[in-house]
């Protein structure tokens, strides 16, 4: 196989389309083997986007998410955390990673979360209100997706919402592609924010996620107080901005299919179905399956090298046809959720359990409660997040 029959492409790759993923994404899981892209530092990383080779990789514990690692395939030279920040859970590698997960994963088990769905319910129903009472067109974006899972958020690890305003603008400015100035003082901004709350938490803990961990100093794979400040940062930046993304997404994808949005109307039974779906079609969060490999692996027909870094582009392996039937139809009837926009392995979303629920309760409440929602402007009008990290629309203007 020469160069000339298979051309390297570039990654990121842009979307043509907002609904699909990048052509490239076909064309290389169409080759015989995983191949190689470049990256936008110059640097060459493997692109995995077959499903079965995706869920392998992430799955290999000789593959690391050390950002650190020099051969770890960043995307821009300014990604790679200073020394003074704590990359917590997800650019750890086990046995670390293990315990430290472990520490914290009772925090989000199905069964904790159940106790928080009331207050979800009321936080979106809160924002509904609020749209209902207030001018059309509305923004759904800023009055819904964003606040509702900040606010969420917010709660749960025990992070005042007050200061959502400066919260969101450092989430805009270390997730859309900034200078690398830029998201680096937004980055030093709100570690010495958090800085100061875990230590309020430490002295004086209190009932939160955060407040629980600082309570206990010292326990296995609870974090002393740097890695707390990265944890804290991690959750709020994670917990908040992939749900905004994809409630948005997801409201934009289901006025586009009415048909499907009428199924759904009928019968909120079929809600968790929907959600799924959605999470595959969009797989808004595909940086976060960067590796590294410590030491030589056989994948997809070839062998990466240790050193090497390689992409688990889930979002390719969420449209792979070997498994899933009509890969680029949306159809919230589709019985198979075993899709990897949660990731897969060791990293898979710690708050995947979350993520449902707020999607779920945001999606019924909104359709239920405002049954004539429309689009206020064309799709082709809106402006789709295409250089961020998390795939997503900027504004959602709707009315009713
Ligand atoms: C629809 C929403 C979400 C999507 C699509 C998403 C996606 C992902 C993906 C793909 C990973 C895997 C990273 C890897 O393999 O290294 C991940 C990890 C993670 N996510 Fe989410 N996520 C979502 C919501 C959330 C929420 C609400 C939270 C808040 C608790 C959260 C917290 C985390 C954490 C802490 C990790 C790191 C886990 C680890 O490294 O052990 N995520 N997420």
């Amino acid at each position: 196989m020469t160069d000339a029959t298979y051309p390297t492409l570039s990654y990121p790759m842009r979307r043509t389309c907002p609904f699909e993923p990048p052509p490239g994404y076909a064309e290389l899981r169409e080759r015989p083997t995983i191949s190689k892209v470049r990256l936008p530092t110059g640097a060459l990383a493997w692109a995995v986007t077959r499903y079965r080779d995706v869920r392998a990789m992430l799955a290999d514990p000789r593959f690391s998410s050390d950002m650190r690692h020099p051969g770890f395939p960043v995307l821009y030279e300014h990604q790679v955390p200073a020394p003074e920040f704590s990359t917590s859970l997800i650019g750890m590698d086990a046995p670390e990673h293990t315990i430290a997960r472990r520490a914290v994963a009772g925090e989000f088990t199905v069964q904790r979360l159940r106790r928080l769905r009331p207050r979800v319910q009321e936080i979106v129903e809160e924002h509904v209100e609020r749209i209902l009472e207030g001018p059309r067109p509305v923004d759904l974006v800023r009055a819904f997706a964003d606040p509702v899972p900040l606010m969420v958020i917010c709660e749960l690890i025990g992070v005042p919402y007050a200061d959502r305003d400066f919260f969101l603008k450092i989430s805009s400015t270390v997730m859309n592609a900034p200078s690398p100035e830029e998201g680096g003082r937004a980055m030093v901004e709100l570690t010495d924010y958090l800085d100061a709350l875990v230590g309020d938490k430490e002295r004086d803990p209190t009932d939160d996620v955060i407040g629980r961990l600082a309570a206990r100093p010292g326990e296995p794979g609870v974090p002393g107080h740097k890695d707390l400040v990265g944890m804290a940062f991690m959750l709020l930046m994670a917990g908040h901005e992939t749900p905004a993304n994809i409630i948005a997404l997801g409201t934009l994808l289901l006025l586009e299919h009415p048909d499907q949005l009428a199924a759904l109307r009928a019968d909120p039974a079929r809600t968790p179905a929907a959600v799924e779906e959605l999470l595959r079609y969009f797989t808004i969060a595909e940086i976060a399956t960067s590796r590294v490999a410590t030491e030589d692996v056989e994948l997809g027909g070839a062998v990466i090298r240790a050193g090497e870094g390689a992409l688990a582009l889930i979002t390719g392996a969420n449209r792979d046809p070997d498994q899933f039937a009509r890969p680029d139809e949306f159809d919230i009837g589709r019985g198979n959720h075993h899709h990897v926009a949660f990731g897969f392995g060791g990293h898979q979303c710690l708050g995947q359990h979350l993520a449902r629920l707020e999607l779920q309760i945001a999606f019924d409440t909104l359709f239920a409660r405002i049954p004539g929602l429309r689009l206020a402007e064309p799709v082709e009008a809106l402006r789709f997040k295409d250089e961020a990290i998390n795939y997503g629309v900027f504004e959602l203007p709707v009315t009713w």
